[in-house]
């Protein structure tokens, strides 16, 4: 069965935040003072269960879990594993940060994990320590070789660019992708911070300034062919083995493909990104036939998504950070 939304989307990936915690604290996702203990409340694996069970029934065919830092969840293989056991659940993946990777990589690839994507906003590693207030760009490094070791194709890196913090990086991060099958993605910085709106308009970097950036290095890019449901325009610079994504929500919104729904480790759905509507299930998770009610509360949902993702709030719930990306 196939999940469709009022527009005639095609509803196949679930995005499911484990935690609002994580061991970073980048500057422009994670404001200092959060709190750090898993919340009450947080989804449990039961519950996890529950709702792929749900979104199985509904045609749905690929889960990535996500955080704050999904790694920071001990639970994160049982979840893996019950991903990997529904029914036409074929792809199940991470958003991850990498710095417990290369400790977890093995239970999880015995859970089942197919692909991994690691977050990696700069190489030179006081550019790295400096945004992430304090890590260490080498623990990345080794996370993206264990995923290569691993075999888990196709491992894709996530910059956010923004001008003042790593917009300089670009053209090393891109480097990354000549030598190895690595797929390194840029993306458009969005306004999802509550910052002053000037101080991001001065920050902003479009992908359109991010390809210039990397073709005065490199030379034309040549286009690739990709999953038109992905959010990246995929190009490769010639002769190399991995390939340069570009993710540009804000000047090219990919709205009309979106195939997403999202469910935070708060027990809400939100249909889309860029909207501040969120749906809480609790409800559902607490029926006496919780399946059935959270095919319910899909349903719901996914007939709310959207047209476009343009109705954010001055003043926003959450942050990247609570929604995983
Ligand atoms: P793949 O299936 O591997 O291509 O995954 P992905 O690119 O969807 O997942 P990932 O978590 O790596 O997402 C990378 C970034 O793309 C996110 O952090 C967001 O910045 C952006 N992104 C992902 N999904 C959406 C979306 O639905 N809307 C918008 N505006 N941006 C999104
Ligand atoms: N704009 C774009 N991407 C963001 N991310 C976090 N905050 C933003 C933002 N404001 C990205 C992280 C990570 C993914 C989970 O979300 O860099 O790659």
């Amino acid at each position: 069965m196939k999940l469709l939304d009022n527009y005639g989307r095609v509803i196949k990936d679930l995005r499911i935040s484990v935690t609002p915690r994580c061991n970073l604290h980048c500057l422009y996702c994670h404001p200092l003072g959060l709190e750090m203990a898993e919340p009450p409340g947080t989804l449990t694996v039961e519950e996890v269960d529950h709702f792929l069970e749900a979104a199985s029934l509904l045609g749905l065919s690929a889960v990535r879990f996500t955080g704050g830092e999904p790694l920071v969840r001990k639970e994160l293989p049982q979840m893996i594993e019950r991903a990997r056991s529904k029914e036409g659940i074929e792809d199940v993946a991470i958003t991850t940060n990498g710095l417990l990777f290369a400790k977890r990589a093995k239970e999880l690839v015995q859970a089942g994990l197919n692909r991994v994507n690691i977050s990696l906003d700069a190489i030179t590693p006081e550019v790295f320590t400096r945004i992430t207030r304090g890590g260490k760009v080498e623990r990345v490094l080794q996370a993206i070789e264990t995923a290569l070791e691993l075999g888990l194709h196709p491992v894709k890196l996530n910059a956010v660019v923004i001008r003042g913090m790593n917009e300089e990086e670009v053209a090393p991060l891109a480097s990354l992708s000549l030598d190895r099958p690595l797929h390194m993605r840029y993306i458009e910085y969005m306004h999802l911070d509550n910052s002053d709106p000037e101080e991001y308009r001065r920050r902003f970097v479009s992908g359109k300034e991010i390809r210039a950036r990397i073709e005065a290095v490199f030379g034309p890019l040549e286009p690739v062919p990709h999953d038109p449901t992905s959010p990246a325009r995929v190009f490769r610079i010639p002769g190399a083995q991995g390939t340069l994504g570009f993710i540009n929500p804000v000047t090219e919104p990919f709205c009309s493909n979106c195939s997403r729904l999202r469910l935070t480790s708060d027990k809400k759905l939100r249909p889309c990104l860029l909207t501040d509507l969120e749906m809480d299930i609790s409800w559902a998770f607490a029926a006496e036939e919780p399946v059935e009610a959270l095919v319910d509360a899909i349903l719901i949902a996914t007939n709310r998504k959207p047209a476009f993702g343009n109705t954010l709030p001055t003043l926003r719930k959450r942050v990247m950070l609570g929604i995983g990306g």
